[in-house]
């Protein structure tokens, strides 16, 4: 009856009264204000007004596995959902589930990692309170060498939830190539994407996203490149609101990758968010470095750089790193 009464109270914006609630659900005045009390206690603001009944005000700062569950509107993606209030890495976890056999949309958040982990073996700093952790666990039945395009997918999915917000709709938000996300020019996502596969077959794809919503500190040598959504905006962002406008736009774009195997329907899409767009990169490639101009990605996710010759290169993610020449971007 609890997440019923949260429902209805989500659905309405003006008072529900603590008659219709008895009637609605066929119990008690005693019975509803006592569940009343249980939500509060979960940090639902309610308010309760005498002759008026109950207004919910603010669900924004709740974050549990009920507050985002209810939040979801997706088919496949993040069903089902397991929410910890602190774990090691949700990626590990979600590599540990898809062992023990969870299926295709099984999603892990954690409020915390206290081993989170980044691409080529860093650390992932991941306090308590403030970000959205989490890893979407894929059993995808296309060979293993497309699995590095679901990368581009997500980086698409977190910008295209990203600005489904209102509070977001205009910010300057766009994808570093290949998959950071970047605001205002320094990184507020990281994506680290991990899969177990046979030659022709993959077992699983893990997709673990970090996001930095709340204001933190991040050192003197950090803050030059990263940022978080709510130091931009200068205001708060509802973590399960986003991760649900994320999820939904990552079902979207995986159901058209799924059924092309190429990322041709989202290239221009992908190519729009691409802040390195036309800028001048240098491609950290372990056979040599070398600059050129950023054109943007081909059908598999390559980001095409165009030498100081003429000649177009593709640069396979996997391989290389691409740093911008006057800064982050
Ligand atoms: C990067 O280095 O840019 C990628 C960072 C990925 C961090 C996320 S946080 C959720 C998931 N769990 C992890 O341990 N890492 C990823």
């Amino acid at each position: 009856m609890k997440e019923e009464i949260l429902k209805l109270l989500r659905e309405e914006t003006d008072y529900v009264s603590g008659q219709e609630l008895c009637r609605r659900f066929q119990v008690s005045r005693t019975a509803v204000w006592k569940v009343v009390g249980q939500l509060r206690s979960e940090g639902y603001e309610i308010e309760a007004v005498r002759n008026r009944g109950y207004r919910l005000v603010n669900a924004e700062d709740v974050y549990s596995e009920k507050e985002l569950a209810g939040q979801l509107h997706t088919v496949w993606a993040g069903r089902p959902l397991h929410f910890f209030e602190t774990i090691g890495s949700t990626n590990v976890r979600a590599k540990t589930e898809a062992e023990e056999g969870a299926g295709h949309g099984t999603l892990i958040v954690a409020d915390m990692q206290t081993a989170g982990r980044g691409r080529r073996g860093r650390d992932w700093s991941s306090p308590g309170g403030l970000n959205l952790y989490y890893s979407l666990l894929l059993r995808p039945e296309f060979s293993p060498d497309k699995a590095s395009m679901l990368t581009l997918v997500m980086a698409c999915a977190v910008v295209r939830g990203m600005k489904k917000l209102p509070e977001l709709s205009g910010a300057d938000i766009g994808i570093k190539w290949p998959n950071d996300i970047v605001m205002n020019g320094r990184k507020i996502c990281g994506i680290l994407t991990e899969m177990s596969a046979e030659r022709d077959y993959i077992q699983y794809v893990v997709i673990g996203c970090g996001i930095n919503v709340g204001k933190q500190e991040f050192g003197e040598e950090l803050a030059k490149k990263a940022t978080s959504l709510e130091a931009e905006l200068g205001q708060k962002i509802s973590r399960s609101r986003l991760l649900s406008e994320i999820l939904e736009a990552f079902e979207e774009i995986y159901g058209e990758f799924a059924a092309a195997l190429s990322l041709e329907k989202l290239k221009d899409s992908y190519n729009e968010m691409l802040v390195n767009r036309n800028r001048q990169v240098c491609v950290l490639d372990p056979a040599g470095e070398y600059r050129g101009t950023a054109k943007g990605i081909n059908d598999a996710g390559e980001l095409l750089v165009e030498l100081p010759d003429g000649r177009v290169r593709e640069v396979f993610a996997g391989e290389v790193s691409v740093r911008g020449i006057y800064g982050y971007v």
